[in-house]
């Protein structure tokens, strides 16, 4: 039977992979109620379609940080991509290069950049940067993900610690172990037998150490993670080109807002200074347009890009994005919007239910 939904990839992999590469995915922290809520948040939303427009031809085309792209649907940082498919982060890669999508690349890829960059080369790439408390570590990975053509460095503010993952515990999946900076250590370095340091993201980097943070480069940084207004405020005031508002999939703190609940009081607080993005809970086309027409620029997904590549590798990664865009394309046209920018608030049934 062919998949059709996102829905239907989700239940394809949890067949297909172990119980322990499956939990780790789907890794809720705690009782699991934000991950449960990042899903129900959106369906509370109902759309207020508009009709008896010319909807023959729609565009879903529109940019983020001034580079265009297919569609508002790109691919949040994960990792251990090589743990539900042996080419891993590479494949995952290639797709987002066929499907004209951002791929947020994280620290904890179970590739080295030089192999992702190099599985696509002309892929429109930001790197996921845990800030380690070792600064010349940070200067290093900097230095190489510039001369490796990222275009943005995405700053994960949500993981000063890992969140309690009960699942990754009773299957005594050691998450601190398994996270390795492959790539810290130069090519040469890899070719030594030392392995990679672990190393965790450093629990003290805090708002003082962002100006020396973009001393170090001239790349756009993007902090991804913000939940409340207070932090978006601070974000803006500290020069930042983007904020990704994110609950980790539910990975972290638990009992926080569902992201699509977040990303109101985010984009009311940064008033059009920055570009807003959002994650959390996207598994349809009428997601997608929820969440731009609540003022999110893209949205990006993360778990059922792991499901697609279980499923079938790169091809299984572009089927996800492609239903994902065909959907978009199916609400945009179904709701009268002809192009992502006449997807506005009006779209929005308030009060919500
Ligand atoms: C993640 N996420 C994550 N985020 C990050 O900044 N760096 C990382 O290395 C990871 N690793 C990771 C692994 C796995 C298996 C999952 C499921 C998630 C969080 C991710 O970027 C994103 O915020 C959420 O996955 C978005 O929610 P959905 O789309 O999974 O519902
Ligand atoms: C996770 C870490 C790696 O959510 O971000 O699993």
């Amino acid at each position: 039977m062919s998949l059709v939904c996102v829905a239907d990839f989700e239940a394809h992999a949890q067949e297909l992979l172990s119980k322990s590469s499956w939990d780790f995915i789907e890794g809720e922290a705690d009782e699991g109620i934000t991950h449960k809520e990042n899903i129900t948040a959106f369906k509370r939303i109902r759309l207020r379609p508009r009709y008896l427009r010319d909807v023959s031809e729609v565009d879903t085309r529109t940019t983020i940080q001034g580079q265009e792209i297919s569609a508002p649907v790109c691919i949040s940082p994960t990792a251990l991509h090589s743990m539900v498919w042996p080419d891993g982060e590479r494949s995952t890669a290639r797709a987002a290069h066929e499907a004209n999508v951002c791929y947020i690349t994280s620290t904890y890829a179970s590739c080295t950049l030089e192999d992702i960059v190099a599985a696509a080369p002309r892929g429109f790439r930001w790197f996921q940067l845990y800030v380690q408390s070792d600064w010349e570590l940070n200067r290093q990975l900097i230095r190489r993900v510039e001369a490796l053509g990222f275009k943005a460095l995405v700053i994960t503010v949500d993981v000063p610690i890992i969140g309690k993952r009960r699942w990754n515990i009773r299957n005594q999946l050691n998450l601190e172990a398994k996270v390795k900076l492959t790539d810290l250590r130069s090519p040469e370095e890899r070719n030594s037998t030392q392995s990679s340091p672990t190393s965790l993201p450093s629990a003290s980097f805090c708002w003082n150490d962002l100006s020396l943070l973009q001393s170090m480069t001239q790349l756009p940084i993007i902090l991804k993670g913000i939940l409340t207004k207070e932090d978006a405020e601070l974000a803006v005031k500290h020069n930042v080109q983007g904020i990704l508002v994110s609950n980790h999939g539910g990975r972290q703190l638990d009992e926080v807002p569902a992201s699509i609940d977040a990303l109101t009081e985010v984009v009311a607080a940064v008033k059009g200074k920055v570009e807003v993005y959002m994650d959390g809970g996207v598994r349809t086309g009428n997601d997608v347009l929820k969440a731009l027409a609540l003022g999110a620029k893209c949205v990006f997904i993360g778990r059922p890009i792991l499901w697609g590549l279980a499923y079938k590798g790169e091809h299984g990664v572009k089927e996800v994005l492609n239903i994902l865009k065909t959907e978009l394309h199916r609400s945009m046209t179904l709701s009268g919007c002809r192009s992502v920018t006449e997807i506005s608030p009006d779209l929005i049934q308030f009060p919500r239910l």
